[in-house]
């Protein structure tokens, strides 16, 4: 990925420098606090984007349109889930945009453009999907938080749960990027905290959901079960293309809990019964849980799910570190320090984050059921992510 310079982020999109930029006046009474909310809108990831959009918007109306006494002014835009056009959204947020803030993405891959700017600009950033280690491991920073999971936590919760169900051999089916890779290291390392093993990951370019070849392959493995990362319009498609192909009977699937998160209505019979562990489910009882549900009905008409509930807790993060400002999004360490120190009352259930930056949460166990992916169980409690490789300088 092209390195996001200081100079070009100055540069913008136009080519001029912009130096008022390099100013730093004080936050004056009344002038709007400019959040870049980097999602995609478009693509197989777009309803996961709305969800997570509409979601923050519901938490900012809560809180009157203002974080740390300043109105808050969105900037949306849509990253279509394509890292080679992420560099460049970057830039024309910070530079022409001049945003003060950073929310997105939900694709690994895209993830980096923001990471790697507000390391260098030192500039709040919540990620409220994008699972990619490295945010929170190797590339940890003071300003960066994550309201969501790494993407190894939901799949060791699957991996480790899989084993205690007494299978010993299992395959990782997925997209061949960061996303997919680091799911399938997850689920391997949970299969073998319970003795058992991941003996084959078969994967395919992002975004396709040509199926059958990998398909074809899976009954001769030798495997008893088989673990799938697919989220969004791929997860619809290919938990359709797996029942279709008679794979259910002889070969049970699971996964990370994207494979039938948010989408079991078009999934329909092909997914009635699939075991998957996520940081959310259906069931999930507390009051914080109930009022958001139905909040985010009457707000957006459509059903809560986990990329919601992400939303929504990327905008509670942002207001906590904001509010510890007064409003002053260069002031990262005041910004950090109250994000590190805050208990986040989540829908999920309330989390704090780690050293890195992560959120610790239950990984449930759910299966799917006349439309809902019900709660069966905890599969791990108040898992970390590793973080290892983290020095947060
Ligand atoms: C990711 O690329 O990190 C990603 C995308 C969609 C999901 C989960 C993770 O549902």
């Amino acid at each position: 990925m092209p390195s996001i310079s200081r100079r070009s982020i100055l540069a913008g999109a136009s080519g001029s420098v912009i130096t008022a930029a390099l100013a730093t006046p004080a936050i004056a009474q009344g002038v709007p606090l400019k959040i870049g909310l980097m999602l995609p809108f478009s693509g197989t990831f777009a309803a996961l984007g709305e969800a997570i959009a509409s979601a923050f918007d519901l938490h900012l109306k809560e809180l009157d349109g203002k974080m740390g006494g300043r109105p808050v002014e969105l900037v949306r835009v849509d990253d279509e889930s394509n890292p080679a056009k992420a560099p460049s959204l970057v830039n024309r947020l910070l530079g022409r945009d001049k945003v003060d803030a950073l929310v997105g993405t939900v694709h690994s891959g895209v993830v980096m453009a923001l990471v790697q700017a507000a390391r260098e600009q030192q500039l709040p950033l919540i990620i409220p999907n994008a699972g990619n280690v490295a945010a929170t491991r190797e590339l940890c920073a003071p300003s960066v938080f994550r309201s969501s999971f790494s993407n190894w936590q939901p799949a060791y919760g699957m991996g480790k749960a899989l084993a205690a169900k007494g299978v010993k051999k299992a395959a990782w089916v997925t997209w061949d990027y960061a996303a997919g890779k680091e799911s399938g290291d997850g689920f391997g390392d949970g299969l073998r905290s319970g003795g058992a093993e991941l003996t084959k990951v078969l994967t395919l370019p992002f975004p396709e959901t040509n199926f059958q070849p990998i398909l074809a392959q899976l009954p001769g493995l030798g495997v008893e079960a088989v673990g799938a990362f697919f989220a969004g319009g791929g997860a619809i498609q290919f938990v359709k293309d797996y029942a279709a192909a008679g794979l259910r009977e002889k070969l049970p699937l699971c996964g990370s809990g994207f494979l039938t998160e948010g989408v079991l209505k078009p999934q329909g019979a092909a997914a009635e019964g699939l075991q998957t562990a996520l940081h959310y489910g259906d069931g999930i009882d507390n009051p914080k849980n109930i009022a958001f549900r139905a909040a985010f009905k009457s707000f957006s008409t459509h059903d809560a799910d986990v990329y919601a509930v992400q939303g929504y807790d990327a905008a509670q993060m942002l207001a906590v570190g904001l509010a510890a400002t007064k409003g002053d999004a260069s002031a990262v360490k005041d910004f950090a320090a109250a994000i590190r120190a805050a208990t986040i009352d989540s829908p999920r259930g309330a989390f704090t984050v780690s050293a890195s930056h992560n959120p610790i949460q239950t990984i449930w166990l759910r299966e799917a059921r006349n439309g809902e992916n019900r709660v069966v169980g905890p599969a791990v409690e108040a898992l970390a992510d590793p973080g290892t490789g983290c020095t947060m300088t």
